[in-house]
């Protein structure tokens, strides 16, 4: 068992029937929607909401109960990866270009656990490039006002030699902060920016972090 399998499965075992469940995206999401799907086909009764037409497909594929997010009010848990955790809980995730969702899902959940491997760690964050959620109409405007606040590198995701546009029709910037020194100070100037739809910083939202080590162990925090 690898180490992002560890965490996805850990997690996957705090699900209890009746239970409104968030399911993540990413590779440590994976094994978690994977397990969930065990246990569903071994009757686990659950209902649940996915951050992303991936894992929408996935957790079809393993037969797992969907409900509309218009005809729920709260989920009782989501379990989604990360790209970066700090000590203090705060993460930077976006990485698979599904932030808006993850996080509505996050937030409107009871618990949110996030599951990463042990490479996810870091005493502060900003290393990881921190993805950007933006409107495309006049997104240049969006890109000039960013880049003007703030010195650091910003780049339009691309896949294929295209813009990369989200499940939810937007564009991502993947901006190289480096070093974030107050994460909660930086999502607030964000989400003041008009074109700005959100951003992978997510503080004070996380409420347990499953972490995954390569031979198998795993770790709450
Ligand atoms: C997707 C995410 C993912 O959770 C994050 O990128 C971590 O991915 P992985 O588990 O594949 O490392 O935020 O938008």
């Amino acid at each position: 068992m690898n180490a992002k399998q560890a965490a996805g499965y850990r997690a996957a075992e705090l699900v209890r029937d009746g239970m409104i469940v968030g399911l993540g995206t990413g590779s440590t999401a994976y094994y978690a929607i994977e397990k969930i799907g065990q246990r569903v086909a071994e009757g686990l009764q659950i209902r649940a909401i996915a951050t992303s037409n991936a894992s929408e497909e996935l957790a079809e594929s393993y037969g797992i109960p969907l409900v509309p997010a218009s005809e729920i009010h709260r989920l009782d848990l989501a379990i989604d990866g990360a790209d970066e955790v700090d000590p203090g809980m705060a993460l930077i995730k976006g990485g698979g270009g599904a932030l808006l969702r993850e996080k509505l899902v996050a937030m409107h959940s009871d618990r949110f656990i996030v599951i990463a491997d042990s490479g996810k760690m870091v005493s502060q964050l900003g290393q990881f490039k921190l993805p950007i959620e933006v409107v495309p109409f006049s997104y240049e405007w969006t890109l000039g006002q960013l880049q003007r606040r703030y010195d650091v590198d910003f780049e339009m995701r691309t896949r294929d030699g295209e813009l990369y546009v989200t499940d939810n029709g937007n564009y991502i910037v993947d901006a190289a902060f480096g070093k974030i020194e107050s994460p909660a100070q930086l999502s607030h100037e964000l989400k003041m920016i008009t074109g700005v739809v959100d951003h992978g910083l997510f503080v004070d939202i996380a409420d347990m972090v499953i972490v995954g080590y390569d031979d198998g162990a795993t770790e709450v925090i």
